[in-house]
């Protein structure tokens, strides 16, 4: 008897991306504003560098459309590009950062969204951008518990008109939304159930019941926090788990080590801000 064992892996298909990136020259951990960052523990600034080099050319080597921004001195968590904003249908909703230590980002983010033609919103409620907000499909996947506050829940909601889902992180440690969710596709996620309340998890399954649920070893590398064209997900090289079920479903997972910016508490998706026109 044969096994077509491969019959039941779905076909997944990928579509370019245009994303923004930010150069880590500035990069170093100097706050501790999660609990990854110890500035006691030394950085070592060209080895970022070269690190984020590589997952820039991995993005080049998928056909994505990289756009880049200028660091600034001063701003080493401007790296950490997805917490720029949040761009859907040209309109970039700004940041306003939880801690004094990043908020002039905002304004400079905007400042570039502004300069590349699209229609910038200034917001009215503190929100990390991309680092809280996820899209899935026609639908935003928000968190909050961290940084993000609520009401930036219902302000996205009404410049955008989708459905907004509120997510509550539990965690420190997975103080971002993007740290306890990877978005695979328009209809599928992976995810930390130890990241969430109750109420969250309830939302969570009945939405994804087919999500895959991430190990605890596999988060604490932010094995989550990866970036997927819908076929090719780039990820934390050390996330094994993740690797093979991401395999056994039909992806293609591409392993990068980031972990210089591992220090600041960001991996490949913080790197990450896509921009959707
Ligand atoms: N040091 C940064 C911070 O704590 C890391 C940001 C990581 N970004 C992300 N999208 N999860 O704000």
């Amino acid at each position: 008897m044969t096994i077509t064992e491969s019959s039941a892996v779905p076909v997944r298909t990928a579509t370019k991306r245009t994303v923004l990136m930010c150069r880590p020259e500035f990069f170093t951990v100097v706050y501790r504003i999660n609990p990854w960052m110890d500035p006691a523990l030394p950085t070592d600034t060209a080895l970022a560098v070269r690190q984020w080099e590589t997952l820039y050319q991995t993005y080049l080597d998928l056909g994505f459309d990289v756009k880049l921004i200028d660091p600034i001195d001063g701003l080493p968590d401007m790296v950490y590009a997805a917490n720029g904003g949040f761009v859907i249908d040209n309109i970039a909703y700004g940041a306003s950062f939880t801690h004094e230590q990043r908020q002039p980002e905002g304004p400079a983010y905007m400042d570039w969204f502004r300069e590349n033609g699209f229609d910038v919103r200034d917001p009215q409620n503190i929100n990390e951008g991309e680092g809280d907000f996820l899209l899935v499909g026609g639908r935003i996947l928000a968190g909050t518990g961290f940084r993000s506050a609520s009401n930036s829940h219902e302000e996205i909601a009404g410049i955008y008109g989708r459905e907004v889902v509120t997510l509550n992180l539990v965690n420190p440690s997975f103080y971002h939304l993007d740290t306890a969710i990877a978005v695979l596709d328009d209809t599928n996620i992976a995810y930390l159930e130890s990241a969430f309340d109750e109420a969250s998890l309830v939302k969570l399954r009945e939405l994804f019941p087919d999500a895959i649920l991430a190990t605890e070893e596999d988060a604490a590398v932010l094995g989550l926090n990866s970036y997927s064209d819908g076929y090719n997900i780039v990820i934390a090289s050390r996330a094994k788990d993740f690797e093979r079920q991401l395999r056994e479903r039909g992806y293609n997972p591409i392993g990068v080590d980031l972990s210089e910016l591992l220090l600041g508490g960001g991996g490949v998706k913080c790197c990450t801000l896509e921009l959707r026109s």
